[in-house]
């Protein structure tokens, strides 16, 4: 495995997670998605009755903070404490209490240990908001991916339908794109903002292909044919 590191970061719905996934498999790199240790966060706080305010009992959640991830048949699934929970992580009302609490410093704080161990190992390609300017600094390659707030809007409709999940008014996704957009920028620990060297890529009107395709020539050009071992 070579020992590139990719960071992909930008706004929720770009498509992050599709594109970091095609580039892992292609580029033979392993894949960490983040927002997905803020999401169990959010989802023990659910569970748990953990409120906000309540930095005593997010403090005991992070201590026991178990969370390994696990590629099956091009799933990436999340285990949380031992328990498969990739599914019940991807609700709106969790992601909108992981963008929430992400904006507290601790939290913050206590991830960032987690995350940087992925970083060093490297040979990873790593999505979320701060991996270029925070997290992977060092990154071979950033990219800020963002799309238009109607094109997301347009692709979240389409996956909800595509997972047989409850179906809601195209008006309601797009305010709640909006909603966390501005959560997530206008935070003041470690905002969602594109890193000085980052490639600004906006794929509103390109294909899941499309964008892979773009970055692996990135890549290409910048490490060469070989860099790209199966495609
Ligand atoms: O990428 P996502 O929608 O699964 O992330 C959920 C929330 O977690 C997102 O709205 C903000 C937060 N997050 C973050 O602050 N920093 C990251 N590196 C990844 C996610």
């Amino acid at each position: 495995m070579t020992k590139l590191r990719i960071a992909i970061d930008g706004p929720a719905g770009a498509g992050k997670s599709s594109v970091s996934k095609l580039l892992a498999e292609r580029l033979d790199l392993s894949y960490i998605d983040t927002g997905a240790l803020y999401r169990c966060v959010a989802f023990e706080m659910i569970m748990n009755d953990v409120a906000l305010d309540d930095e005593r009992g997010i403090r005991r959640i992070l201590a026991d903070l178990q969370i390994t991830f696990r590629m099956e048949k091009g799933k990436n699934r999340v285990f949380l404490n031992g328990r498969d929970v990739t599914a019940q992580i991807r609700t709106e009302q969790v992601g909108m209490l992981a963008s929430t609490a992400s904006a507290l410093p601790f939290v913050r704080e206590a991830l960032f240990a987690m995350q940087r161990r992925y970083a060093e190992k490297g040979g990873v390609v790593m999505e979320g908001r701060d991996i270029g300017t925070v997290i992977m600094p060092e990154a071979d390659l950033k990219i800020f991916l963002t799309a238009k707030p109607e094109s997301r809007a347009d692709r979240r409709m389409q996956d909800i339908k595509t997972a047989g999940l409850e179906e809601k008014p195209y008006e309601d996704l797009l305010e709640e794109i909006r909603r966390r957009d501005d959560q997530d920028t206008q935070r003041a620990a470690c905002p969602l903002r594109p890193a000085d060297d980052a490639v600004l890529l906006d794929n509103s009107s390109m294909s899941l292909e499309e964008t892979a395709a773009y970055i692996i020539d990135l890549a290409e050009k910048k490490w060469g044919q070989g860099v790209c071992r199966r495609s």
